[in-house]
Protein backbone atom coordinates (compact mmCIF):
# COMPACT_ATOMS: atom_id res chain seq x y z
CA UNK A 1 0.00 0.00 0.00
CA UNK A 2 0.93 3.46 -0.43
CA UNK A 3 -0.13 6.39 1.43
CA UNK A 4 -1.32 9.31 0.27
CA UNK A 5 2.05 11.67 1.52
CA UNK A 6 4.36 9.12 -0.13
CA UNK A 7 3.23 10.94 -3.34
CA UNK A 8 5.12 14.51 -4.51
CA UNK A 9 3.90 16.24 -7.42
CA UNK A 10 6.33 18.17 -9.83
CA UNK A 11 5.36 20.66 -12.21
CA UNK A 12 7.56 21.18 -15.31
CA UNK A 13 8.10 22.55 -19.04
CA UNK A 14 8.37 20.02 -22.00
CA UNK A 15 11.91 20.01 -21.99
CA UNK A 16 13.97 19.50 -25.07
CA UNK A 17 17.64 18.94 -24.79
CA UNK A 18 20.44 21.22 -26.99
CA UNK A 19 20.77 18.56 -29.50
CA UNK A 20 16.62 18.18 -29.62
CA UNK A 21 16.24 14.88 -28.13
CA UNK A 22 13.71 14.50 -25.33
CA UNK A 23 14.23 15.16 -21.44
CA UNK A 24 14.27 11.60 -19.33
CA UNK A 25 11.62 13.32 -17.19
CA UNK A 26 9.40 14.80 -20.07
CA UNK A 27 9.94 11.06 -21.84
CA UNK A 28 8.76 9.47 -18.82
CA UNK A 29 5.57 11.78 -18.53
CA UNK A 30 4.59 11.35 -21.95
CA UNK A 31 4.97 7.11 -21.62
CA UNK A 32 3.27 7.34 -18.79
CA UNK A 33 -0.12 9.73 -21.05
CA UNK A 34 0.50 6.66 -23.57
CA UNK A 35 -0.22 3.81 -20.66
CA UNK A 36 -3.02 5.56 -19.06
CA UNK A 37 -4.97 5.85 -22.88
CA UNK A 38 -3.93 2.34 -23.56
CA UNK A 39 -2.28 4.04 -26.33
CA UNK A 40 1.29 2.51 -28.73
CA UNK A 41 4.11 3.24 -27.22
CA UNK A 42 6.51 6.34 -28.77
CA UNK A 43 8.75 6.02 -31.45
CA UNK A 44 11.93 8.31 -31.48
CA UNK A 45 10.31 10.26 -34.26
CA UNK A 46 7.05 10.40 -32.76
CA UNK A 47 8.10 11.28 -28.94
CA UNK A 48 10.08 13.99 -29.91
CA UNK A 49 7.26 15.21 -32.18
CA UNK A 50 4.78 15.38 -29.34
CA UNK A 51 7.51 17.22 -27.12
CA UNK A 52 7.50 19.93 -29.47
CA UNK A 53 4.09 20.41 -29.28
CA UNK A 54 3.91 20.28 -25.73
CA UNK A 55 6.18 22.85 -25.66
CA UNK A 56 4.72 24.81 -28.49
CA UNK A 57 1.50 24.78 -25.97
CA UNK A 58 3.42 26.39 -23.31
CA UNK A 59 1.61 23.36 -21.09
CA UNK A 60 2.05 23.09 -17.10
CA UNK A 61 2.99 19.58 -16.85
CA UNK A 62 2.28 17.57 -13.67
CA UNK A 63 3.83 14.27 -12.86
CA UNK A 64 2.75 12.69 -9.45
CA UNK A 65 5.64 10.20 -8.17
CA UNK A 66 6.43 7.73 -5.87
CA UNK A 67 9.95 7.19 -4.39
CA UNK A 68 9.85 3.00 -4.62
CA UNK A 69 10.62 0.78 -7.03
CA UNK A 70 9.43 -3.31 -6.93
CA UNK A 71 11.75 -5.23 -9.12
CA UNK A 72 11.08 -5.23 -12.42
CA UNK A 73 8.25 -2.70 -12.24
CA UNK A 74 8.67 0.77 -14.00
CA UNK A 75 11.06 3.03 -12.43
CA UNK A 76 10.45 6.09 -10.16
CA UNK A 77 11.14 8.54 -12.86
CA UNK A 78 7.78 7.05 -14.33
CA UNK A 79 4.95 9.14 -12.84
CA UNK A 80 1.79 7.75 -11.41
CA UNK A 81 -0.27 10.49 -12.43
CA UNK A 82 -0.48 12.83 -15.28
CA UNK A 83 -2.32 16.32 -15.90
CA UNK A 84 -1.76 18.99 -18.12
CA UNK A 85 -2.88 22.49 -18.37
CA UNK A 86 -2.48 25.83 -21.25
CA UNK A 87 -3.78 28.50 -21.83
CA UNK A 88 -6.41 29.02 -24.57
CA UNK A 89 -9.48 30.91 -25.29
CA UNK A 90 -13.05 30.39 -25.55
CA UNK A 91 -14.92 32.32 -27.83
CA UNK A 92 -18.45 33.75 -26.97
CA UNK A 93 -19.14 34.66 -30.33
CA UNK A 94 -19.00 37.91 -29.02
CA UNK A 95 -15.68 37.88 -27.18
CA UNK A 96 -12.57 35.39 -26.60
CA UNK A 97 -12.13 34.70 -23.12
CA UNK A 98 -8.74 33.60 -22.00
CA UNK A 99 -9.72 29.92 -20.60
CA UNK A 100 -7.64 27.39 -18.30
CA UNK A 101 -7.78 24.11 -20.44
CA UNK A 102 -7.02 20.56 -18.49
CA UNK A 103 -5.72 17.71 -20.54
CA UNK A 104 -3.99 13.92 -19.94
CA UNK A 105 -5.77 13.29 -17.07
CA UNK A 106 -4.45 10.30 -16.24
CA UNK A 107 -4.01 8.08 -13.16
CA UNK A 108 -2.04 4.70 -13.13
CA UNK A 109 -4.13 2.12 -12.60
CA UNK A 110 -2.49 0.68 -9.56
CA UNK A 111 -2.97 3.66 -7.55
CA UNK A 112 -6.28 4.95 -8.52
CA UNK A 113 -8.98 5.73 -5.90
CA UNK A 114 -6.75 7.40 -3.27
CA UNK A 115 -7.64 11.13 -4.56
CA UNK A 116 -4.95 11.77 -7.13
CA UNK A 117 -7.12 13.23 -9.62
CA UNK A 118 -9.16 15.50 -6.92
CA UNK A 119 -5.71 16.38 -5.73
CA UNK A 120 -4.16 17.58 -8.93
CA UNK A 121 -7.66 19.21 -10.20
CA UNK A 122 -7.99 20.60 -7.00
CA UNK A 123 -4.51 22.61 -6.94
CA UNK A 124 -5.01 23.17 -10.34
CA UNK A 125 -8.13 25.09 -10.29
CA UNK A 126 -6.77 27.11 -7.35
CA UNK A 127 -4.11 28.01 -9.53
CA UNK A 128 -6.38 29.58 -12.50
CA UNK A 129 -8.54 31.19 -10.13
CA UNK A 130 -4.97 32.96 -8.45
CA UNK A 131 -4.23 33.87 -11.91
CA UNK A 132 -7.75 35.01 -12.35
CA UNK A 133 -8.19 32.99 -15.35
CA UNK A 134 -12.54 33.00 -15.61
CA UNK A 135 -13.18 29.70 -16.90
CA UNK A 136 -11.61 26.07 -16.96
CA UNK A 137 -12.65 23.95 -19.62
CA UNK A 138 -11.63 19.99 -20.53
CA UNK A 139 -13.08 17.07 -23.37
CA UNK A 140 -14.00 14.15 -21.24
CA UNK A 141 -13.58 10.32 -21.67
CA UNK A 142 -15.98 9.34 -19.46
CA UNK A 143 -19.43 11.42 -18.27
CA UNK A 144 -19.53 10.55 -15.05
CA UNK A 145 -15.95 12.16 -14.17
CA UNK A 146 -16.04 15.75 -13.83
CA UNK A 147 -19.30 17.07 -12.39
CA UNK A 148 -17.99 16.59 -8.66
CA UNK A 149 -15.10 19.04 -9.80
CA UNK A 150 -18.22 21.66 -10.99
CA UNK A 151 -17.78 20.97 -14.75
CA UNK A 152 -21.03 20.75 -16.47
CA UNK A 153 -21.17 19.89 -20.37
CA UNK A 154 -21.13 22.96 -22.47
CA UNK A 155 -21.88 21.96 -26.25
CA UNK A 156 -22.57 19.06 -28.08
CA UNK A 157 -21.97 17.69 -31.70
CA UNK A 158 -24.01 15.26 -33.74
CA UNK A 159 -22.51 11.90 -35.76
CA UNK A 160 -24.00 12.36 -39.25
CA UNK A 161 -24.32 10.05 -42.19
CA UNK A 162 -25.37 11.43 -45.33
CA UNK A 163 -26.22 9.24 -47.87
CA UNK A 164 -24.84 10.55 -51.07
CA UNK A 165 -26.07 8.22 -53.68
CA UNK A 166 -27.81 9.89 -56.14
CA UNK A 167 -30.23 11.31 -53.47
CA UNK A 168 -27.79 13.59 -52.03
CA UNK A 169 -28.19 17.75 -53.70
CA UNK A 170 -28.20 21.19 -52.54
CA UNK A 171 -30.70 22.89 -54.45
CA UNK A 172 -29.78 26.14 -53.06
CA UNK A 173 -26.44 25.75 -54.35
CA UNK A 174 -28.19 26.29 -58.08
CA UNK A 175 -29.47 29.54 -57.10
CA UNK A 176 -25.70 30.91 -56.84
CA UNK A 177 -22.76 29.16 -55.31
CA UNK A 178 -20.64 31.64 -54.07
CA UNK A 179 -16.57 30.78 -54.33
CA UNK A 180 -15.52 27.51 -55.51
CA UNK A 181 -14.28 24.25 -53.99
CA UNK A 182 -10.44 22.91 -55.62
CA UNK A 183 -8.53 19.73 -54.44
CA UNK A 184 -6.05 21.14 -51.92
CA UNK A 185 -2.56 19.22 -51.09
CA UNK A 186 -2.76 17.24 -47.96
CA UNK A 187 0.74 19.36 -46.54
CA UNK A 188 -1.60 22.58 -47.95
CA UNK A 189 -3.88 22.63 -44.97
CA UNK A 190 -1.36 23.34 -42.40
CA UNK A 191 -0.77 25.91 -44.36
CA UNK A 192 -3.85 27.69 -44.35
CA UNK A 193 -5.84 26.38 -41.65
CA UNK A 194 -4.61 28.40 -38.76
CA UNK A 195 -6.23 31.70 -40.77
CA UNK A 196 -9.29 29.41 -41.38
CA UNK A 197 -9.53 28.05 -37.78
CA UNK A 198 -8.98 31.65 -36.19
CA UNK A 199 -11.91 33.47 -38.21
CA UNK A 200 -14.04 30.25 -37.35
CA UNK A 201 -13.07 30.24 -33.93
CA UNK A 202 -13.66 34.01 -33.38
CA UNK A 203 -16.87 33.81 -35.02
CA UNK A 204 -18.37 30.75 -33.12
CA UNK A 205 -19.92 30.61 -29.83
CA UNK A 206 -18.43 27.57 -28.19
CA UNK A 207 -15.39 27.04 -29.99
CA UNK A 208 -11.86 27.25 -28.41
CA UNK A 209 -8.61 27.89 -29.82
CA UNK A 210 -6.64 24.82 -31.12
CA UNK A 211 -3.36 23.38 -29.52
CA UNK A 212 -0.13 23.55 -31.42
CA UNK A 213 -0.89 19.71 -32.59
CA UNK A 214 -3.91 20.41 -34.50
CA UNK A 215 -2.72 20.47 -38.09
CA UNK A 216 -0.76 17.56 -37.85
CA UNK A 217 -4.05 15.64 -36.56
CA UNK A 218 -5.85 16.55 -39.12
CA UNK A 219 -4.12 16.74 -42.22
CA UNK A 220 -2.80 12.83 -41.27
CA UNK A 221 0.69 13.86 -40.69
CA UNK A 222 0.06 12.39 -36.90
CA UNK A 223 -0.70 8.33 -37.92
CA UNK A 224 -1.32 7.33 -34.57
CA UNK A 225 2.35 6.32 -33.59
CA UNK A 226 3.22 5.47 -36.61
CA UNK A 227 6.66 7.37 -38.02
CA UNK A 228 5.24 8.14 -41.18
CA UNK A 229 1.94 9.79 -42.25
CA UNK A 230 -1.27 8.51 -43.54
CA UNK A 231 -1.16 9.28 -47.46
CA UNK A 232 -5.05 8.15 -47.17
CA UNK A 233 -5.99 11.57 -45.82
CA UNK A 234 -6.91 13.47 -48.86
CA UNK A 235 -8.11 17.31 -48.52
CA UNK A 236 -9.97 20.44 -50.27
CA UNK A 237 -10.33 23.93 -49.62
CA UNK A 238 -13.43 26.65 -50.24
CA UNK A 239 -11.85 29.63 -52.27
CA UNK A 240 -14.15 32.98 -51.27
CA UNK A 241 -15.30 35.08 -54.91
CA UNK A 242 -11.68 36.85 -54.21
CA UNK A 243 -9.86 32.97 -54.20
CA UNK A 244 -8.57 33.51 -50.97
CA UNK A 245 -9.25 30.37 -49.42
CA UNK A 246 -12.18 30.35 -46.33
CA UNK A 247 -13.00 26.71 -45.41
CA UNK A 248 -11.37 23.06 -45.85
CA UNK A 249 -11.97 19.84 -45.81
CA UNK A 250 -10.27 16.95 -44.95
CA UNK A 251 -11.29 13.07 -45.37
CA UNK A 252 -10.35 9.52 -45.91
CA UNK A 253 -11.79 6.58 -47.20
CA UNK A 254 -12.80 3.97 -44.78
CA UNK A 255 -13.62 0.35 -44.75
CA UNK A 256 -17.02 0.23 -43.72
CA UNK A 257 -18.79 -2.79 -41.37
CA UNK A 258 -21.30 -3.61 -43.96
CA UNK A 259 -19.55 -2.95 -47.40
CA UNK A 260 -20.76 0.76 -48.47
CA UNK A 261 -18.01 2.82 -50.10
CA UNK A 262 -17.43 5.24 -47.21
CA UNK A 263 -15.47 8.22 -46.59
CA UNK A 264 -14.78 9.76 -43.50
CA UNK A 265 -14.31 13.20 -43.15
CA UNK A 266 -11.87 14.24 -40.51
CA UNK A 267 -12.21 17.86 -39.81
CA UNK A 268 -14.00 20.27 -41.65
CA UNK A 269 -14.05 24.06 -40.71
CA UNK A 270 -15.58 26.52 -43.07
CA UNK A 271 -15.73 30.45 -41.99
CA UNK A 272 -19.13 31.08 -43.11
CA UNK A 273 -22.10 29.53 -44.68
CA UNK A 274 -21.35 29.81 -48.23
CA UNK A 275 -17.46 28.10 -47.63
CA UNK A 276 -19.76 25.03 -45.50
CA UNK A 277 -22.36 24.04 -47.98
CA UNK A 278 -19.76 24.50 -50.81
CA UNK A 279 -17.62 21.70 -48.90
CA UNK A 280 -20.26 19.50 -47.86
CA UNK A 281 -21.51 19.66 -51.71
CA UNK A 282 -17.90 18.75 -52.57
CA UNK A 283 -17.64 15.76 -50.17
CA UNK A 284 -21.35 15.06 -51.00
CA UNK A 285 -20.48 14.33 -54.70
CA UNK A 286 -17.42 12.37 -54.51
CA UNK A 287 -17.35 9.89 -56.70
CA UNK A 288 -17.61 6.15 -56.14
CA UNK A 289 -18.46 7.01 -52.55
CA UNK A 290 -22.34 6.27 -51.14
CA UNK A 291 -21.83 7.21 -48.00
CA UNK A 292 -20.09 10.18 -45.56
CA UNK A 293 -19.77 10.09 -41.72
CA UNK A 294 -18.64 12.65 -39.63
CA UNK A 295 -18.67 13.05 -35.87
CA UNK A 296 -18.59 16.43 -35.25
CA UNK A 297 -21.00 18.50 -36.84
CA UNK A 298 -23.85 21.05 -35.51
CA UNK A 299 -26.53 19.90 -33.58
CA UNK A 300 -28.22 22.74 -35.11
CA UNK A 301 -26.86 21.93 -38.53
CA UNK A 302 -27.85 23.65 -41.44
CA UNK A 303 -26.92 20.53 -44.02
CA UNK A 304 -30.06 18.67 -44.01
CA UNK A 305 -32.24 22.46 -44.15
CA UNK A 306 -30.30 22.60 -47.54
CA UNK A 307 -30.78 19.25 -48.83
CA UNK A 308 -33.57 18.10 -51.28
CA UNK A 309 -33.82 15.11 -49.61
CA UNK A 310 -33.46 15.35 -45.85
CA UNK A 311 -33.92 11.92 -45.02
CA UNK A 312 -30.16 11.62 -46.70
CA UNK A 313 -29.09 12.84 -43.58
CA UNK A 314 -29.62 11.13 -40.18
CA UNK A 315 -27.79 11.48 -37.20
CA UNK A 316 -26.67 8.55 -35.52
CA UNK A 317 -24.96 9.61 -32.31
CA UNK A 318 -24.95 12.66 -30.01
CA UNK A 319 -21.85 13.23 -27.80
CA UNK A 320 -20.96 15.75 -25.31
CA UNK A 321 -17.83 17.27 -26.25
CA UNK A 322 -16.89 20.47 -24.43
CA UNK A 323 -16.88 20.49 -20.80
CA UNK A 324 -16.82 23.91 -18.64
CA UNK A 325 -15.94 25.39 -15.39
CA UNK A 326 -17.11 28.58 -14.45
CA UNK A 327 -14.37 29.68 -12.01
CA UNK A 328 -15.32 33.95 -11.95
CA UNK A 329 -19.39 34.13 -12.83
CA UNK A 330 -18.84 38.11 -12.62
CA UNK A 331 -16.29 38.14 -16.22
CA UNK A 332 -18.42 34.98 -17.65
CA UNK A 333 -21.87 36.71 -17.06
CA UNK A 334 -20.32 39.91 -18.31
CA UNK A 335 -18.05 38.52 -21.34
CA UNK A 336 -22.10 37.48 -23.55
CA UNK A 337 -24.70 39.56 -24.44
CA UNK A 338 -28.31 38.16 -23.36
CA UNK A 339 -31.70 37.65 -25.80
CA UNK A 340 -33.80 39.49 -22.60
CA UNK A 341 -33.43 42.41 -20.71
CA UNK A 342 -34.19 41.91 -16.89
CA UNK A 343 -32.63 42.19 -13.43
CA UNK A 344 -32.14 38.56 -11.59
CA UNK A 345 -30.54 37.92 -7.83
CA UNK A 346 -28.84 34.62 -9.00
CA UNK A 347 -27.43 32.06 -6.28
CA UNK A 348 -24.31 29.98 -7.26
CA UNK A 349 -23.37 26.89 -5.49
CA UNK A 350 -20.47 25.51 -5.56
CA UNK A 351 -18.84 22.95 -3.71
CA UNK A 352 -15.20 23.86 -3.84
CA UNK A 353 -16.07 27.47 -3.43
CA UNK A 354 -14.28 29.17 -6.42
CA UNK A 355 -18.01 30.99 -7.99
CA UNK A 356 -19.82 30.65 -5.11
CA UNK A 357 -21.83 33.94 -3.92
CA UNK A 358 -25.21 35.45 -5.02
CA UNK A 359 -25.19 37.97 -7.51
CA UNK A 360 -27.43 40.77 -9.50
CA UNK A 361 -27.41 40.24 -13.08
CA UNK A 362 -28.91 43.56 -14.77
CA UNK A 363 -29.50 43.21 -18.56
CA UNK A 364 -30.54 46.32 -20.39
CA UNK A 365 -30.48 46.56 -24.53
CA UNK A 366 -28.52 42.49 -24.34
CA UNK A 367 -26.25 44.45 -22.73
CA UNK A 368 -25.60 42.93 -18.55
CA UNK A 369 -23.97 44.43 -15.64
CA UNK A 370 -23.19 42.10 -12.79
CA UNK A 371 -22.42 42.58 -9.25
CA UNK A 372 -21.80 40.10 -5.97
CA UNK A 373 -23.85 40.94 -3.41
CA UNK A 374 -23.01 37.67 -0.99
CA UNK A 375 -20.11 35.13 -0.71
CA UNK A 376 -22.14 32.54 -0.01
CA UNK A 377 -25.35 31.41 -1.85
CA UNK A 378 -28.54 33.12 -0.73
CA UNK A 379 -31.64 31.00 -0.11
CA UNK A 380 -34.03 34.30 -0.59
CA UNK A 381 -32.46 34.70 -4.41
CA UNK A 382 -34.43 34.66 -7.09
CA UNK A 383 -33.12 32.20 -8.83
CA UNK A 384 -30.64 29.26 -7.18
CA UNK A 385 -28.08 26.84 -9.61
CA UNK A 386 -24.99 25.31 -8.98
CA UNK A 387 -21.57 25.93 -10.80
CA UNK A 388 -21.44 22.89 -13.12
CA UNK A 389 -25.49 23.92 -14.67
CA UNK A 390 -24.55 27.18 -15.29
CA UNK A 391 -21.73 26.20 -16.62
CA UNK A 392 -24.06 24.43 -18.93
CA UNK A 393 -26.28 27.45 -19.50
CA UNK A 394 -23.92 29.77 -20.06
CA UNK A 395 -23.27 29.73 -23.68
CA UNK A 396 -26.80 28.60 -24.04
CA UNK A 397 -25.40 24.35 -24.30
CA UNK A 398 -28.12 23.92 -21.70
CA UNK A 399 -31.38 25.93 -21.61
CA UNK A 400 -32.35 27.09 -18.01
CA UNK A 401 -36.11 25.58 -18.75
CA UNK A 402 -34.41 22.08 -19.23
CA UNK A 403 -32.27 22.63 -16.24
CA UNK A 404 -35.20 23.55 -13.86
CA UNK A 405 -37.16 20.34 -15.40
CA UNK A 406 -34.15 18.56 -14.82
CA UNK A 407 -34.54 19.64 -11.27
CA UNK A 408 -30.42 21.40 -11.28
CA UNK A 409 -31.95 25.11 -10.95
CA UNK A 410 -35.04 26.36 -8.79
CA UNK A 411 -36.41 29.33 -8.26
CA UNK A 412 -40.00 30.73 -8.94
CA UNK A 413 -42.07 29.91 -12.29
CA UNK A 414 -41.51 33.40 -13.40
CA UNK A 415 -37.95 34.17 -12.16
CA UNK A 416 -36.59 30.75 -13.81
CA UNK A 417 -38.76 31.76 -17.35
CA UNK A 418 -37.22 35.06 -17.10
CA UNK A 419 -33.58 33.89 -16.59
CA UNK A 420 -34.36 31.56 -19.56
CA UNK A 421 -35.15 33.93 -21.83
CA UNK A 422 -32.00 35.83 -20.82
CA UNK A 423 -29.95 33.17 -21.69
CA UNK A 424 -31.92 32.28 -24.97
CA UNK A 425 -29.23 32.09 -28.25
CA UNK A 426 -29.99 31.79 -31.62
CA UNK A 427 -27.70 28.89 -32.61
CA UNK A 428 -26.57 26.20 -30.27
CA UNK A 429 -22.46 27.06 -29.07
CA UNK A 430 -20.66 24.21 -31.59
CA UNK A 431 -16.97 22.58 -30.46
CA UNK A 432 -15.36 21.43 -33.08
CA UNK A 433 -11.68 20.75 -31.22
CA UNK A 434 -11.08 17.42 -29.21
CA UNK A 435 -8.10 18.19 -26.85
C1 LIG B 1 -10.42 8.88 -14.28
C2 LIG B 1 -9.15 8.83 -13.42
C3 LIG B 1 -8.23 9.96 -13.85
C4 LIG B 1 -9.56 9.00 -11.95
O1 LIG B 1 -8.41 9.17 -11.12
P1 LIG B 1 -8.41 8.82 -9.53
O2 LIG B 1 -7.15 9.34 -8.97
O3 LIG B 1 -8.72 7.40 -9.36
O4 LIG B 1 -9.62 9.69 -8.99
P2 LIG B 1 -9.80 10.16 -7.46
O5 LIG B 1 -9.38 9.06 -6.53
O6 LIG B 1 -9.17 11.48 -7.22
O7 LIG B 1 -11.36 10.30 -7.42
C5 LIG B 1 -12.01 11.54 -7.37
C6 LIG B 1 -13.49 11.29 -7.45
O8 LIG B 1 -13.84 10.89 -8.78
C7 LIG B 1 -14.50 9.62 -8.74
N1 LIG B 1 -14.09 8.93 -9.96
C8 LIG B 1 -12.83 8.71 -10.35
N2 LIG B 1 -12.83 8.08 -11.54
C9 LIG B 1 -14.11 7.94 -11.92
C10 LIG B 1 -14.74 7.36 -13.04
N3 LIG B 1 -14.04 6.82 -14.04
N4 LIG B 1 -16.08 7.39 -13.10
C11 LIG B 1 -16.79 7.93 -12.08
N5 LIG B 1 -16.24 8.49 -11.00
C12 LIG B 1 -14.91 8.48 -10.91
C13 LIG B 1 -14.05 8.98 -7.48
O9 LIG B 1 -14.97 8.01 -7.04
C14 LIG B 1 -13.96 10.16 -6.53
O10 LIG B 1 -15.26 10.53 -6.13
P3 LIG B 1 -15.52 11.29 -4.74
O11 LIG B 1 -14.42 12.28 -4.57
O12 LIG B 1 -16.85 11.90 -4.93
O13 LIG B 1 -15.46 10.22 -3.70
C15 LIG B 1 -8.41 7.48 -13.60
O14 LIG B 1 -9.28 6.44 -13.28
C16 LIG B 1 -7.86 7.21 -14.99
O15 LIG B 1 -6.71 7.51 -15.25
N6 LIG B 1 -8.64 6.64 -15.94
C17 LIG B 1 -8.16 6.33 -17.30
C18 LIG B 1 -7.83 7.57 -18.14
C19 LIG B 1 -8.98 8.54 -18.19
O16 LIG B 1 -10.12 8.18 -18.44
N7 LIG B 1 -8.67 9.83 -17.98
C20 LIG B 1 -9.63 10.88 -18.06
C21 LIG B 1 -9.40 11.58 -19.36
S1 LIG B 1 -10.59 12.83 -19.65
Amino acid sequence: MTSSDEYEIRRFRAGLNDDGTVTAETEAWLQAVNRGFHEQAFTPKTLRREAEFIAADDRLMTGVYVDRKLPHSVGAEVPVATFTTYMSTLSTGETLLPAHLISDVTVRPTHRRRGLLRRMMTESLTAARDASLPIAALTASEATIYGRFGFGVATQTSTIELDTTSRFALPSLDRGAVGTVELARREAIAEVADDIVARFHTATRGSVGRQASYPARIDGTINGHADEPDLTVRAALHYDVDGVPDGYVTYQHVESRDAVAEVKVIDLVATGPDSYLGLWNFVGNLDLIQRVRFSRARIDDPLPWAMADTRGYRVTGRDDLLWLRILDPIACLQSRRYSGDGELGLAVEDALGFAAGTFDLGVSGGIPSVQQTATTARPDADVTLDVASLSSAFLGGATIGALADAGRVRGDDDAVRQLGRMFAVDRAPYCITYF
